[in-house]
């Protein structure tokens, strides 16, 4: 083992060599990253807080796997098509995620990127719809049905405004004298998805006309 200095060097300098690159270095460049304002003349800092329901409704999207189809980032111009496609109104950048503790980035784009959808898709009801049964919004989808996260509750006095509506002669129609509503579980997502946006100036990425 009159080798083992050397072994010792070498696998020292490696750790040594990748956690400066991958940890201080990014430290360095990003660690004091601070929330800005939009723009000279206002008081607002973004990226704003979310809210209590928004911090529910990440943990159910992360449950639920929504991750695995779709990404959080938008790419420049000069790097792929994504604003073209309309995914957002300007590309991220690290300033955008520095209040999460979980940056949900993805890496598979099996459904569009999610960056933007809360100024893409303001509508409670299109959401509901879509996450009981995409093919009824989006014919043709390939993403799951999650009608786990609807209960069938009596009609009752009157029909809520949260209950989804559905075509005549639907296959999951819920049960004569019931409704199809969102658990907690779905609306907490939905205001996830709703705090999702893209629609600020950062100093670092300004937005596009
Ligand atoms: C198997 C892959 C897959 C999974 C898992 C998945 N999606 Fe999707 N998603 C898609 C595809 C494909 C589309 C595009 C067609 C459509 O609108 O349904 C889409 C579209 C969407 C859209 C509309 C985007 C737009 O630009 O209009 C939203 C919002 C969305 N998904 C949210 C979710 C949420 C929330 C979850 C988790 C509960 C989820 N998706 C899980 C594949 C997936």
């Amino acid at each position: 083992m009159k080798n083992l200095p050397l072994i010792f060097c070498g696998v020292f300098f490696t750790i040594a060599f990748s956690w400066t690159g991958l940890i201080l270095t990014s430290q360095i460049q990003y660690g004091r990253l601070e929330r800005a304002t939009a723009s000279e003349d206002e008081t607002t800092l973004y990226p704003l807080q979310m809210s209590g329901a928004a911090i529910r409704g990440k943990d159910v999207y992360i449950a639920q796997g929504c991750l695995y189809c779709h990404t959080q980032q938008v790419r420049p111009r000069h790097q792929g098509g994504d604003i073209e496609r309309g995914w957002g109104q300007r590309y991220t950048v690290a300033r955008d995620y520095i209040l999460q503790e979980r940056v949900l980035l993805g890496t598979m784009r099996t459904g569009p990127d999610l960056a933007d959808i809360g100024t893409r898709q303001k509508s409670d009801e299109w959401h509901y719809q879509h996450l009981f049964d995409p093919q009824l919004t989006s014919p043709g989808s390939v993403m799951p049905p999650f009608r786990f996260l609807f209960e069938q509750v009596p009609v009752g006095e009157t029909v809520r405004m949260d209950a989804i509506k559905l075509p005549a002669d639907y296959a999951f129609a819920p049960r004569p004298g019931f409704q199809w509503v969102p658990r907690q579980e779905a609306s907490d997502l939905v205001q996830y998805l709703h705090s999702l946006r893209l629609n600020y100036n950062s100093p670092e990425s300004r937005l596009e006309e």
